[in-house]
């Protein structure tokens, strides 16, 4: 795909659907009693894949756009899969899906795409195990493809030696039909959708600092689910709007999960004009709009309990301080090398081949600021997040960037470049 040089990004968009709440409204839904409706519904690739999954599993959901119905099975009522379940390039499908299927008495094999056949599955398989869920897989159940049959599993206290909301709630879905009561402790406090869910679908959720437990045996009932928008694919967009001079973007009702909302703090650190409004719902998953306008933008020194809130906004936030007045540092966030690339090698070489100076380190990256980027040719190496940081990036850089494999972007965000094009159109302000 070729891209070019933008002028200013103006107007009012709404981002898709947040892919970790509609992931979870499909899979919860279908082992609830009843039926549940999904509004705002992500229709990206992976969140299709949970539903083809679930689907296979004997599941009926129909799906209208961004509208889902999910008819309930309850527990126990999922069926052995007469294919494989596969899970494309999906690391919340098949994680979570491994948990709810820990506790059933028959077989599946679950594969994904060759990402996903690189990406860590030992941290599921191992507390999974270790619940009584039989589970193998190549190279001893490290990876794919696995195969599962679960049955008589038993609760566990499980100390997750990282911090990921996959890992947790893998462990939190097994210990909803164990016997006994189940909890999760991490290092840092991940995304909490699944506790906020679980509590939505009328289940009791214990969280006390970093442990999150569950009661074994409790029935999920079937609930509506407003789904707000991914505050992940808003980033795209919070950043392009603060680097491009000229500019000024709304995002229409974003979710706002303080677990999920390291970008604002780091952006509004590193100086940008953000406004937040109309901050709605807040029982369940809050959402409000976000205002962002061109902003002059300083390094800052990122890690700790903030990676874990911005883990995938990272690539995106790599940008952004290239454009920034100094160094910015990032540590503590060596999570990156497993993402669906490794993103801290992925991110350095792409912004290198523009013209940025950046280095990667063990655990994150350093970044030196007020880069000129030029268009050349660059990858998204098959990962949707990179893929989206380059086509902000090519609106900076001098003449034309080449996109190679921009199709990955669909995975999370499909009508990202419809929207790109429409806020460079919109009169300026
Ligand atoms: C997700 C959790 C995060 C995140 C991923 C989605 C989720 O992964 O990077 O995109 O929906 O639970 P980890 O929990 O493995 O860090």
């Amino acid at each position: 795909m070729i891209l070019t040089k933008a002028r200013e990004l103006n107007g009012v968009i709404r981002v898709p659907g947040d892919k970790s709440i509609s992931h979870r409204a499909v899979m919860f839904g279908a082992i609830a009693e009843g039926i549940t409706t999904i509004s705002g519904f992500l229709p990206g690739e992976d969140c299709l894949s949970t539903i083809s999954c679930f689907q296979k599993l004997g599941v009926a959901i129909e799906r209208d756009g961004e509208h889902v119905k999910v008819h309930g099975k309850g527990l126990s009522g999922l069926q052995e899969p007469k294919e494989v379940l596969d899970v494309g390039n999906s690391g919340t499908t098949i994680r979570l899906m491994l948990g709810i299927l820990a506790n059933t008495s028959f077989h599946c094999t679950v594969i994904g795409d060759d990402s996903i056949g690189k990406r860590p599955m030992k941290r599921v398989t191992e507390p999974l195990r270790s619940m009584g869920a039989r589970i193998d897989g190549r190279a001893n159940g490290q990876y794919t493809p696995l195969s599962i049959r679960g049955g008589g599993i038993q609760g566990v206290a499980y100390t997750s030696p990282v911090a990921s909301a996959q890992v947790k709630s893998a462990v939190l879905l097994a210990g909803l039909q164990a016997g006994g009561a189940t909890s999760v402790t991490e290092p840092e406090k991940s995304r909490d959708h699944t506790e906020r869910m679980l509590r939505a679908f009328g289940c009791d959720v214990k969280t006390d600092g970093l442990t999150v437990t569950i009661e074994g045996g409790q029935e999920l009932q079937a609930a509506h689910v407003e789904v707000p928008g991914d505050i992940s694919s808003a980033a795209f967009f919070l950043v392009a709007g603060a680097i491009m001079p000229n500019s000024k973007i709304t995002l229409r009702k974003v979710g706002l999960n303080p677990t999920r909302t390291g970008i604002l703090d780091v952006l509004k650190q590193m100086g940008a004009s953000i406004a937040i409004e109309n901050v709605q719902n807040e029982a369940f998953e809050p959402y409000g709009d976000i205002t962002v306008e061109t902003s002059s933008l300083k390094g800052v020194e990122i890690g700790g309990a903030l990676i874990p809130r911005l883990i995938d906004e990272i690539p995106i936030l790599a940008l952004a301080a290239t454009q920034a007045e100094g160094v910015t540092v990032i540590k503590d966030a060596a999570e990156l090398k497993v993402k669906e690339t490794n993103r801290i090698d992925t991110v350095v070489h792409e912004l290198q081949k523009l013209g940025a100076r950046a280095e990667a380190t063990d655990d994150g990256m350093i970044i030196y600021g007020k880069a000129r980027l030029q268009g050349v040719q660059v990858s998204s190496h098959g990962d949707h997040r990179i893929g989206m940081m380059l086509a902000v990036a090519s609106c900076i850089a001098e003449g034309e960037t080449n996109l190679q494999q921009a199709e990955a972007v669909a995975v999370s965000y499909p009508n990202f470049f419809e929207q790109l094009k429409e806020l460079q159109q919109e009169s300026p302000r």
